[in-house]
């Protein structure tokens, strides 16, 4: 039942705030604010000297925002692969591993087949899944569920935000098991991490600011992405909804490779999108920024009010954005990404909840 919207995908995107709450609670403990996630000893954080993360499409750039907080907030490293290429390396795998696959539907040929690799060579693994009874939930050690509920959009939303929440209790558990993050660091993240749901009200509240973007956007055959740190994992959520809902061609690229290569595309039929929010890291992405406005690339910036005031006058257009701390950042950055790719995909009067060519759930390589 799509209730008052006219897609699912509409609907999923605005859940979020709700579902975001439901996820939340259940891997942090409000009162003492900390990380609490049952079953989390199985993955022996402590004895780790990496962890294997794999997962295919949304679940896998999932995984690769967690990657800079498991290294950031527990210094555990990260080794992370898309499933289809992991499952053929053969890359050395014991009983001293641990495995994170990751996946909505819970059965995705490839993140189950990554999944019975590391298995079969001995690592334990840990399951985000969406799905409890799926495959993949029953044959991990351990399930990390997202309470998301059922989606149904062919683009995932809700489940993307709702692993990312999953994977911050998970990063700041280590952290603690690993003696990196003080009692204090930990309950100053989780605070921060209670505000997700209202924000991510806050994000949505900008959706007609979104919705004007559509129009000039739906004129491009092509968009660019840039962001750093974890808005780089965003830039190619960016791109990769772009392409699946409206069919135009994008790519999302870690800003600071603009330079080897994407800026022989900037001209000013470029829309380029970026998702930089006023952290340490801002001022590199805006130096990244000025490079594409002098070659007369057209910017959408994405980003709070400090950003905003900072930027010059490179962007043609901003999204502006409540002030938030790194942790939350990724989470809530989220939504206007999808939101950009849905109006996109509304004007253009594309099929928005089941994209040509597209399954909800790949069961086949
Ligand atoms: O069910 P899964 O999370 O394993 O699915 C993985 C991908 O197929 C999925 O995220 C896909 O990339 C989405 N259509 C992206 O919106």
């Amino acid at each position: 039942d799509k209730g008052n919207y006219k897609h699912f995908m509409a609907k999923e995107i605005h859940e979020q705030p709700e579902v975001l709450g439901h996820t939340l609670s259940r891997y942090f403990d409000y009162t003492t604010k900390r990380a609490r996630v049952e079953g989390a000893d199985q993955l022996k954080f402590k004895d780790l000297s990496r962890l294997i993360i794999t997962a295919c499409g949304t679940a896998y750039l999932a995984g690769l925002v967690s990657k800079y907080w498991f290294e950031k907030y527990a210094r555990l490293p990260v080794e992370i692969d898309i499933a289809s290429e992991f499952r053929y390396r053969e890359t050395p795998v014991s009983d001293k591993d641990t495995a994170l696959v990751i996946s909505q539907s819970g059965e995705t040929a490839d993140t189950l087949a990554s999944l019975r690799y590391c298995k079969t060579n001995g690592a334990t693994i840990g399951a985000i899944v969406n799905v409890p009874e799926s495959t993949i939930a029953r044959e991990a050690d351990r399930v990390f569920q997202t309470i998301a509920g059922p989606e149904i959009g062919v683009a995932s939303t809700k489940a993307f935000t709702c692993q990312l929440a999953v994977l911050a209790g998970l990063a700041l558990q280590a952290g603690r098991e690993r003696g990196v993050l003080t009692p204090e660091r930990e309950q100053e993240l989780v605070a921060e991490l209670i505000e997700v749901p209202s924000l991510a009200l806050k994000a949505l509240a900008r959706e007609s600011d979104i919705e004007k973007l559509a129009h000039p956007l739906s004129k491009a055959s092509n968009a660019l992405y840039l962001g750093r740190a974890t808005n780089f994992p965003l830039a190619l959520e960016g791109a990769l909804k772009l392409k699946e809902l409206s069919y135009i061609h994008a790519e999302g690229y870690a800003a600071g490779e603009l330079k080897h290569g994407p800026i022989a595309l900037i001209d000013e039929n470029m829309p380029v999108f970026v998702i930089a929010p006023f952290d340490a890291i801002y001022e590199k992405t805006v130096s990244n920024m000025q490079e594409v406005a002098a070659r007369g690339g057209r910017i959408v910036l994405i980003t709070d009010e400090r950003g905003a005031s900072e930027c010059g006058n490179a962007a043609e257009n901003t999204v502006i954005l409540p002030d938030m701390s790194d942790i939350v950042a990724p989470i809530i950055y989220a939504l206007p990404v999808q939101l950009i790719a849905y109006h996109t995909a509304v004007f253009m009067g594309t099929d928005v909840d089941q994209p040509r060519n597209l399954a909800k759930s790949v069961t086949v390589e």
